[in-house]
Parts: structure tokens; C-alpha cells; sequence
């Protein structure tokens, strides 16, 4: 959603907010925007439209000249996208401010400001309302206005902020949404991201809820809620320039499926001692596993998709009751939680406000929460009682892949660790299974240089289709959904996943002619009934792409187009089976000319219900 950078130090503030605001398009965003101290006066430039849109404006306008300043994408939900509405917002000439987030009582606080004659609104959004009202509070002392506005707006918010009379400083409050702050040599700077500034520092410190952040003289200071300098300890982000930037690849999404091999590594050859699956150093002993009567898993998306498959491998192996739930539902279904149950929240971001909600709706039943997190002290991994770090780098595409993949990798060793635990599986049985995953990074870098180009030459099939169908039963079902997301999302081509047994139930009446059905067949146990089902469509005129393992007994009247996966055990496919739905989903948005990286309306990290 919105991104925030601010800058203060000897380069040319407008383009190191560019380039900062750059790295954070992936979060998604329609307008863009900057203001910055020129000769002791806060300029604002901003536009509807791409940072593209901004810099032509510059160019033509004048780009403004300083050494501090604060920079804004927006992903709009107040008012539309306009230059109007973009970021940043100001009280005429003492403040000017950008948002993440959203104001709840913001209506209340602009009739509050209206009956009080304070102010001229020209936006549609909540923003300009806290503008005004630092400005209806300010008395020449930033901090203590600061705070006092902090007491009475209500939301999830970060804020940079100028104050006219106090040039050359920028000042930054977190409450809720993500905001790190970065300290380079004579350079501070803010952003809702570490990969905004990593071109010019890897040292940050992580701005806590309340906390108020100054930045001058190229020095980052700190504050709490109650005005008290603070310490705060500075942390070194764990990955450079280069994992952050394309890398010789057109898109961060193509990018980011070759780097799945190495992040499955990275996640699980840490958490794997004498060939057993060991989480102690992530606070889950067996001893704690073993208590654990019911689980829920609950995440968003794609998170909520890796939860699916860990539903069906946790069950298979542990015997475990797992219910997988939807954030947004789970957070309002008054759902029945208690002691010896278990809420696993999953969370590439880290910041999601469903799935944030969540731990606090666990709070105080008596359950204990673990997070799968990919992002380092973000909000749910410090909320939760235990944390598993999954190791992918940062995810730059809209469109989730090796966070997807390292997440499964992470089910996988929660399974097999419980499943040991609870006496369902021996030392030996257990050993086994971990072999075999931590063998997965191969066979997935097998898979990718294998069917990249049959990928990329079925997707031209699939380019003039409105409607598509996923199905599969059992493990290929949990992953349909995903393929089904991965495909619509970024190709934009109306898709549904169901489970293959169920079409006859009502939907095969929507197969015509030549409309595709993708099935994913790699669970041999039910092989038979899937290829059942996939003769069902074709018989109906459907165009069938197949999914399956290089042994697989594929009818060739049944299948169309064959993509052929290596064979691993049956309950570890899902680790190899997932590239071709990502590599079908990539090549079809690329095949159709739209913006891979950066789907229409979508953002990176859903800070906002
Ligand atoms: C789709 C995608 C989303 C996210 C979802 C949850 O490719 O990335 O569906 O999975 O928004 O985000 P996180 O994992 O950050 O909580």
C-alpha cells in the first residue's frame, strides 16, 4: 500500500526521494509525490499517475532544490487518484505531511476543525484532516504537537512530517503501519521499507508504536510517546543492493522463482540438526507439539494457500485436527479458540492489518500464537508468541513466489517435527522425509531449467481466454488455489481453482469450447479418479493442460498440453509443482503485455481492512 521515505543529508533530496519512492512502487500505488525545504521553504511537487508521471512534471515544472525532504506514494482509498488527492498534504504554508495508513475518525476531527474555523480542505482524503490538525496544535514545539495529534487521531498511520519553521529537519511517528528509519554517514532517512534506502545504508532502526523519530543534521534521534529521548538499537538489514534489483532478469517475479532454490536452503538448513527437523531456536519444542490438540492456521492469499497444503500434510502426518481460515473471516467469526490450541498466522509482510488482528483476537483465550514471517521485526513476528523467520530476501513482486515456496518448506518441517513428536512417525521415518525436503531446493532448480520454455510456449494458449479452471483433489487441490490466484492476479484473466470431484456438482456446465482447465495431477494415490475428471472437461470441448509428475500415465486424448514434473515422494510435490503454475501465470501476463511486477489495484502489503 502507500510508501513513505524522507530524507535529510547532503545529496539532492528530490532524487534520492525518487529513488527511494522507486523501490517501494511494488507495494502498489496510483499517484505519487515529494516536498522538500528549498532556501528554507517547504516546495511541493506531485502527480496522479507513476513516479514516471512525477519526474516528466519535474522536469517541466521544476524539480525542487534542498537537502531535506518527505516523499509519498499512494494507493488510494480515500478520494480517488489525483493530483489533488496525492501525497504530501499541507495545512496552507506550516506543514506538510505524507501517510500510510488510514485515519478512522477522521470525519470527526474535520467537523471538529470546520466549527472551530480552522482550515481549507481541497482533498477528498484523511490525510489532509491530521495536516490541519498539527497545524491547529502546533505552538512552535513539533514534538509536543506531535503528540498531542497522536492522542487524538485513531488508526493504523505512519507520518513524515515538515514543519515550515523548522527547516532542514524532518520528523516521523509510527503507529501500527511500518516505518524504519536509516542512518547513513551524515544521512538519516525514513521509509516504510528497508529496501527504499539499502542503496545508501543497511544500518536502521525499526520505529516502534508511538515512538517519534527526528532527523537533522544528517542524525537520527528518538522519542516516546511521552516525549522522552529515547536509545534505540540499530539494527543491519541482511541483504544488499543487488538482492533487491532485478539481476539481468526482466521482472523481480521471474527473478524471484530462480531464487526459490536458494531460499528453501536458507530456510530449512538451519532448523535441521543430525537429518531431524529441530525449531527449538524459533521457541517449539516437541514437548510443546506434542500439546497441541487443534490448530488453525490463518493468513491471507497466498499465506493463506501454504496453509492449505500444511492442513493436509499436518493432518496426514501428525493427525492433527487443522482448520484454515481466511484473516478477514477468521478475525470476525467469533471462532472457538482455547488453551492447547494452536493459531499459526502466516505472513510474507508481516504487516498484514487482517492477519495483525488476529493476534489479537488470540490474545487471552489461552492459545498460543506462532507467526511465519518473511519480513525481520515486523509487527506479527514481535506480537507473537513464537516466530519462524522464513529466509526468501526481500519479495519485490506483487505476486508472491519464493515467499509461497519457503513458507510450504516451512509446513513441511512443522509437520514432520510434530508428527515425530506425537509418536505418529519414527526417528527413521522422520529422517527420511526431512532427506527428501531438504533435497527439494535440487529438483526445484531441475524443475525450472526443465519446463521454463514449455511454460512459456503453453501460455500462448491461454492469452485469448476470459475464463479459466484450475482443479485437482487432495494436495493438487490446496495448490489449485494457488495457481488460480497467481494466474488471475497478473494476467488478469478470471480463473477459479476447485476441487475436481466437485465440477459435477455445478460447475462443468461452464466448460464451451476451447475454454482451459489446468489440472494439476501429482498425487499418484488418486491419480486415476483425477484423470476421471479431467476426461469429464475434455469430453465437454475444454481445452486441458496436465500438470504431472515424468511417470504419470497421462491418456494423450485426455490432455492437450502435458507438463511433466519431476517425481519426488507424493507429500512433498507441492514443492516442485508449484513452478509451473508460477512460470504459466508469469510468461501468460508477459505473452499479454501487462505490468508483471506491478498488477493493477494490487499492493505488496495490505496494511489496511
Ligand atoms: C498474492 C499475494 C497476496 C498475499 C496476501 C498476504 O500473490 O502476494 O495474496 O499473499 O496479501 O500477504 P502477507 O503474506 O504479506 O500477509
Amino acid at each position: 500500500m502507500c510508501g513513505i521515505v524522507g530524507y535529510v543529508g547532503p545529496r539532492d533530496c528530490s532524487d534520492v526521494l525518487v529513488s527511494a519512492l522507486t523501490k517501494l512502487e511494488y507495494r502498489g500505488y496510483d499517484s505519487a509525490g515529494i516536498a522538500v525545504f528549498e532556501n528554507g521553504k517547504i516546495e511541493v511537487a506531485k502527480s496522479k499517475g507513476r513516479l514516471t508521471d512525477l519526474v516528466n512534471k519535474m522536469e517541466t515544472q521544476g524539480k525542487p532544490q534542498g537537502h531535506a525532504g518527505i516523499g509519498h506514494t499512494r494507493w488510494a482509498t480515500h478520494g480517488e487518484p489525483s493530483d489533488i488527492n496525492s501525497h504530501p498534504h499541507s495545512s496552507g504554508r506550516r506543514v506538510s505531511i505524507v501517510h500510510n495508513g488510514i485515519i478512522e475518525n477522521y470525519k470527526d476531527i474535520k467537523k471538529f476543525l470546520i466549527e472551530n474555523e480552522h482550515g481549507e480542505f481541497l482533498s477528498d482524503t484523511d490525510t489532509e484532516v491530521v495536516a490541519h490538525l498539527l497545524d491547529y496544535y502546533y505552538d512552535g514545539n513539533p514534538i509536543k504537537c506531535i503528540r498531542k495529534v497522536l492522542h487524538e487521531i485513531r488508526g493504523s498511520f505512519a507520518l513524515g512530517i515538515l514543519f515550515a519553521d523548522r527547516p532542514e529537519t524532518v520528523y516521523a511517528v509510527r503507529c501500527e503501519s511500518p516505518l524504519i528509519v536509516g542512518q547513513g554517514k551524515g544521512e538519516a532517512f525514513i521509509a516504510s521499507d528497508v529496501p527504499a534506502i539499502i542503496k545508501y545504508t543497511k544500518d536502521y532502526f525499526l520505529l516502534e508504536y508511538g515512538e517519534i523519530a527526528v532527523l537533522k543534521n544528517g542524525l537520527a534521534s528518538f522519542c516516546d510517546l511521552h516525549g522522552r529521548m529515547i536509545e534505540k538499537e540499530l539494527k543491519t538489514a541482511d541483504f544488499d543492493e543487488d538482492s533487491a534489483e532485478k539481476g539481468g532478469y526482466p521482472h523481480f517475479m521471474i527473478k524471484e522463482i530462480h531464487e526459490q532454490p536458494t531460499a528453501v536452503k536458507t530456510t530449512i538448513t538451519p532448523r535441521i540438526e543430525c537429518g531431524m527437523p529441530n525449531l527449538s531456536e524459533c521457541g517449539i519444542t516437541p514437548e510443546e507439539l506434542k500439546k497441541f490438540n487443534n490448530i488453525f492456521i490463518v493468513a491471507c492469499g497466498t499465506a493463506m494457500h501454504a496453509g492449505m497444503v500444511g492442513k493436509y500434510v499436518i493432518e496426514k502426518l501428525a493427525r492433527v485436527s487443522v482448520t484454515v481460515d481466511i484473516a478477514s473471516e477468521f478475525r470476525y467469526r467469533d471462532p472457538l479458540i482455547g488453551e492447547n490450541d494452536l493459531v499459526i498466522i502466516i505472513s510474507q509482510s508481516g504487516e498484514t492489518a487482517d492477519s495483525k488482528a488476529v493476534l489479537n483476537l488470540v490474545k487471552g483465550t489461552g492459545a498460543k500464537t506462532l507467526a511465519i514471517v518473511n519480513v525481520k521485526g515486523s509487527s506479527i513476528a514481535r506480537e507473537a508468541d513464537m516466530v519462524i523467520y522464513t529466509h526468501a530476501g526481500p519479495e519485490i513482486a506483487v505476486a508472491s513466489t519464493k515467499a509461497y515456496m519457503v513458507q510450504l518448506s516451512v509446513m513441511y518441517l512443522l509437520a514432520f517435527q510434530m508428527a515425530f513428536a506425537k509418536g505418529r512417525i519414527d526417528e527413521e521415518e522422520c529422517q527420511r522425509l526431512t532427506l527428501e525436503l531438504v533435497r527439494t531446493p535440487e529438483v526445484i532448480e531441475q524443475t525450472i531449467n526443465r519446463i521454463e520454455n514449455v511454460c512459456r510456449y503453453v501460455s500462448t494458449k491461454l492469452i485469448t481466454a476470459d475464463s479459466l479452471l484450475y482443479i485437482g483433489r487432495g494436495l493438487d487441490y490446496a495448490l489449485s488455489m494457488e495457481g488460480s490466484l497467481k494466474l488471475k492476479e497478473i494476467s488478469y484473466i478470471h480463473s477459479e481453482s476447485y476441487a475436481a470431484g466437485e465440477l459435477k456438482h455445478g460447475t462443468i456446465s461452464l466448460i464451451t469450447d476451447g475454454m482451459p482447465v489446468i489440472a494439476v495431477a501429482t498425487q499418484n494415490s488418486i491419480l486415476e479418479k483425477t484423470i476421471s475428471n479431467i476426461k469429464e472437461v475434455k469430453a465437454r470441448g475444454a481445452m486441458t493442460i496436465v500438470i504431472c509428475d515424468i511417470q504419470a500415465d497421462i491418456d494423450k486424448e485426455a490432455a492437450d498440453y502435458i507438463i511433466r514434473i519431476p517425481k519426488i515422494n507424493e507429500t512433498l510435490m507441492p514443492m516442485v509443482a508449484t513452478v509451473p503454475m508460477q512460470l504459466l501465470a508469469y510468461y501468460t501476463s508477459v505473452n499479454k503485455g501487462n505490468d508483471v511486477d506491478k498488477p493493477r489495484n494490487l499492493a505488496k502489503s495490505v496494511t489496511v481492512e
